[in-house]
């Protein structure tokens, strides 16, 4: 068929922010510990828990030779540091690391610290099956905890690397740590060279973190240096910042540990270094992703208000304010430059959500009247939550709203004008997270395809981050994504290159043009699609969901938050009582919010026809 494009040159259609294309970060797929992070050791500081893991213990990734246990008593190294290791007289703890174990350069240099309580020698050795892989060092420790060092040098490559410590007398460890000396802009506490190269490569606009899920699910309340603290927090800023090893380690959302050591301060550092804006977010107060809880805890509410307030300051408080001197300690007194901030990320209970970010968007006006406080659309593109969510956004005159799906590229090629007919004005949209499910040149052709209507739409459209960024290969909870990798290497899909293109071609106005054809809109679809967006859409007529052998799911009518919930094309999600959970054991605590625990996977398998003329 020929299809003729015509462009008018002398129209002028909206124009392009230099920001309009991000990327957003989130530790999902261990994309930071394990991942960007470029510590090499695993639980370097015994924090592990079964409740980060049910496979987990505060021995997880260490092996024992002689005696040594992990204790939690007054002699441990700070109050948010909780545990440590004994380590016995000739005992020798081993750290396999990640994946294969340690994966060392030929020539490569690597920092070796760790924090030590008693009079001893340590001996410390890098090795793999062959043999050594750097000549072994040797630490005197004296006293109380002190931080000691070593420099490691590779005489050779490995990937399967261990590290070793025996020490000659009774001894207390804790922060045990190798990173490799070539970090991205050779930063200390750095970030994984290829990793962060890959997305310096994009030229993003804008970096989203720390998530997604992880910011606004758990518990609001936060830590308690009396009592220890509980392990499943919200993502809370303050946490994240200050001498890694006084870093209060967290359960992941994703199912897993997370240090912490890629905290606030490593992310607005990153965000500069790669000339992008820092758009943080923090929760509101409200769960989501599966978890429906409001706090009615005024007290709590206005911690994390002033905690917020408090966010502002670190990133762009002169160096004599509290949070700014501490951004200062930490090697950054110029300001970050914070202009953006979202509150709350897919919240399922619209009211209770909205009484709340008000409450902090009223704050954050008052005393910084010069930062965009982004606000959400909840969990869903469509029914009644994101109805009711964008009319209250709208009523209010919010700056800007978040919206998220992840579809089939059908659905991409389809909803290509969806933005055409937004209100101009109404609140911006900011496309926190989007993705066409799978990673194959189709699903990135009509990533391709979609923004250009995003584009065509940039006076509306202000910010869009495809999701996930990350994978590591051997920990996916979610896919498809962007950037994937291993121990030894790195490499960007399909829709990688796509948001390449785009990010790195920003143009500064949209030239009008007009198409002989549009897309089918009646095509039955079929395949693993996103049924979260567009299976309750009042769009579709006959929408049918089954198993990979047809079996039909929930039959004919499946409206309602059954159908809401029920994630697909992500690999490990599966279908309990109309909510979602991961099929990954390790994970199953954290996602099952209701119902029977006889829960069974699925592969769902959609048929639909859209309805003509929508
Ligand atoms: O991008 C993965 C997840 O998708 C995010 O954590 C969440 O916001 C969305 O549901």
């Amino acid at each position: 068929t020929d299809y003729t494009v015509t462009v008018d040159p002398s129209r002028t259609g909206a124009t392009i922010d230099d920001t309009m294309y991000g990327v957003f970060f989130e530790d999902i797929n261990r994309a930071a510990d394990g991942g960007l992070y470029a510590e090499l050791l695993q639980n370097r500081s015994f924090e592990y828990s079964t409740a980060d893991n049910k496979a987990y213990t505060p021995l997880t990734a260490w092996t024992v030779d002689g005696t040594a246990k992990v204790v939690d008593d007054a002699g441990r190294l700070n109050a948010r540091n909780r545990t440590y290791l004994s380590l016995g007289a000739g005992s020798t703890v081993t750290n396999s690391a990640y994946g294969t174990g340690i994966t060392v350069v030929k020539g490569g240099t690597y920092d070796f610290s760790v924090w030590a309580r008693g009079d001893s020698t340590l001996s410390v050795r890098l090795s793999d099956a062959d043999g050594a892989l750097a000549t072994a060092a040797r630490v005197a420790t004296r006293g109380g905890w002190a931080k000691y060092t070593a420099t490691f040098t590779a005489t050779r490559a490995g990937t399967t690397g261990r590290l070793s410590v025996t020490s000659s007398a009774d001894t207390a460890l804790d922060m045990v740590s190798l990173f490799p000396r070539d970090t991205y802009k050779g930063r200390r506490n750095g970030l994984r060279k290829d990793l962060a190269e890959k997305v310096a490569a994009l030229k993003p606009g804008f970096v989203r973190f720390p998530g997604g899920c992880l910011v606004n699910t758990g518990s609001m309340a936060g830590y308690d240096a009396a009592s220890g603290y509980e392990r499943k927090r919200s993502y809370q800023w303050k946490d994240t910042v200050g001498p890694v090893e006084q870093r209060a380690t967290n359960a992941n959302f994703w199912g897993y540990n997370q240090s912490y050591g890629l905290g606030y301060y490593e992310y607005f550092q990153f965000a500069e270094d790669i000339g992008a804006m820092a758009l943080p977010v923090v929760p509101a107060l409200v769960t989501g992703c599966g978890q429906n809880r409001a706090t009615d805890d005024d007290a709590l509410l206005k911690r994390h208000i002033q905690d917020t307030l408090d966010l502002i300051e670190f990133a762009n408080g002169p160096v004599t304010s509290k949070w700014g001197k501490l951004r200062a300690e930490m090697g950054h007194p110029k300001s970050f430059h914070l202009t953006h901030l979202e509150v709350g990320n897919e919240e399922n209970l619209p009211e209770e959500f909205f009484a709340r970010f008000t409450q902090f968007r009223t704050a954050v006006a008052a005393r910084y009247p010069d930062v965009k406080v982004i606000s959400n659309s909840g969990p869903d593109d469509s029914g009644s939550t994101f109805d009711t969510a964008w009319k209250l956004n709208k009523d209010a005159r919010v700056d800007m709203v978040d919206e998220h799906y992840y579809n089939s590229p059908q659905w991409f090629l389809q909803n290509n004008d969806r933005y055409d007919t937004y209100d101009r004005s109404g609140p911006k949209v900011f496309l926190g997270e989007y993705a066409s499910l799978g990673n194959k040149w189709s699903n990135a052709l009509s990533e391709a395809a979609y923004m250009t209507g995003l584009e065509r739409n940039a006076d509306v459209v202000k910010l869009a981050s495809y999701a996930p960024l990350f994978a590591r290969d051997d920990t996916v909870q979610w896919a498809p994504d962007m950037i994937w990798f291993n121990d030894q290497k790195s490499w960007g899909s399909a829709d990688y290159e796509v948001q390449k293109l785009f990010m790195r071609n920003v143009g500064d106005q949209v030239v009008p043009s007009t198409g002989t054809a549009t897309p089918s809109t009646l095509e039955p679809i079929t395949g693993a699609v996103g049924l979260s967006t567009w299976a309750t859409s009042a769009a579709y007529d006959d929408v049918k969901v089954t198993d990979a052998d047809g079996n039909a799911l929930f039959g004919d009518d499946f409206s309602g938050d059954a159908a809401r919930w029920t994630g697909s094309g992500r690999g490990s999600w599966s279908v309990q009582d109309g909510q979602y959970v991961q099929s990954d054991e390790a994970a199953e605590n954290t996602m099952v919010t209701a119902g029977d625990p006889s829960w069974r996977n699925y592969d769902l398998h959609v048929k639909a026809t859209k309805k003509s003329g929508k």
